[in-house]
């Protein structure tokens, strides 16, 4: 008896704690890090580690967040790549378009409700270049109903990105400058996989695996090619596509 009431009690609670609400307090701050294991430099962390934490939620739930900016030589802010932002435009994070710059020890609350739509995405500084010193990290939206429209076994997270072994302080100099009229792009000195040159994945075979990419990069293109596997883009930019297998 015992047992079916707690159940019935589960059953009537259940649609009521369906949404979150998950909390962030972070402050972004200047670190010491290595990503590539070939040159130690300064970079964005956040509470004093690198990289950034992944923010993996439910569709219909809430990201509440504190951004503290604890560095005193620049102002931050914080974007969501992709998301709706319906009715809370004043969290999209574009300083001089939908909010201040948050100042060197200021904190800023973001507080989205993130409905109708799910995925692979990201956040990342919207202030100067600040996501190519490290201020950026996975966003995952999983659905409502937890089903994807595609089968999968299992899933892995993989961001890619260039690495240059200079802050952006010093690469932009050269790159924004009347005597590089082209354009032409600094070079990078890595490229990195999930924020390392170690990542490892031990792939099973006879399994799908559904693979979140995200380009995290500021100058270069990746393309990404398994060989002598089966690829199908099933969502690009958190959008369920056709089959566009070739
Ligand atoms: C965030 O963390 C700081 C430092 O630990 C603390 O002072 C502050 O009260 C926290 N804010 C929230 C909203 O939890
Ligand atoms: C990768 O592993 C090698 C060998 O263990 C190590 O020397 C290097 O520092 C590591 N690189 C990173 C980016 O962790
Ligand atoms: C701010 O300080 C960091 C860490 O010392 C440095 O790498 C960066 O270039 C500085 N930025 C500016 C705009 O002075
Ligand atoms: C945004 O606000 C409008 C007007 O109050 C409301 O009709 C709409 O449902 C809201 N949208 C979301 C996604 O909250
Ligand atoms: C976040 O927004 C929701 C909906 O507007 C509101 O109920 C809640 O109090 C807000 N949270 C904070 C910490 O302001
Ligand atoms: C990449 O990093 C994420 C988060 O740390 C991890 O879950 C995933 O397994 C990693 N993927 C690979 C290919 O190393
Ligand atoms: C993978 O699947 C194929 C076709 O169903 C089967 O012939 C093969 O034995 C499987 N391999 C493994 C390692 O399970």
């Amino acid at each position: 008896m015992r047992v079916l009431a707690a159940i019935l009690t589960y059953a009537m609670l259940a649609p009521a704690v369906l949404a979150e609400v998950h909390h962030f307090n972070w402050t972004a701050g200047w670190m010491y890090g290595n990503p590539d294991g070939n040159a130690r430099r300064q970079i964005i962390g956040c509470n004093g580690e690198w990289p950034w934490p992944t923010i993996r939620i439910k569709e219909g739930d809430t990201i509440e967040l504190y951004l503290t900016n604890g560095m005193d030589n620049q102002t931050t802010s914080l974007h969501f790549h992709g998301l709706f932002q319906q009715n809370t435009t004043i969290y999209d994070g574009v300083p001089g378009a939908t909010q201040c710059s948050i100042a060197p020890g200021q904190t800023m609350l973001y507080n989205i409700t993130v409905d109708g739509q799910f995925g692979t995405t990201w956040y990342h500084s919207h202030s100067d270049a600040q996501f190519m010193d490290g201020l950026r990290g996975v966003l995952i939206i999983d659905p409502k109903d937890g089903k994807y429209p595609y089968d999968y076994d299992e899933e892995v997270v993989l961001t890619l990105s260039d690495w240059y072994h200079l802050g952006v302080d010093y690469i932009r100099p050269d790159f924004m400058n009347r005597f590089n009229p082209t354009g032409a792009e600094p070079i990078p000195q890595n490229l990195l996989w999930n924020e390392t040159r170690n990542g490892t994945w031990n792939v099973k075979p006879n399994t799908t695996y559904l693979m979140r990419i995200i380009s995290m990069s500021g100058f270069v293109g990746i393309y990404v090619y398994l060989e002598g596997h089966d690829f199908e883009i099933v969502a690009v930019d958190g959008v369920p596509t056709e089959n566009l297998r070739s």
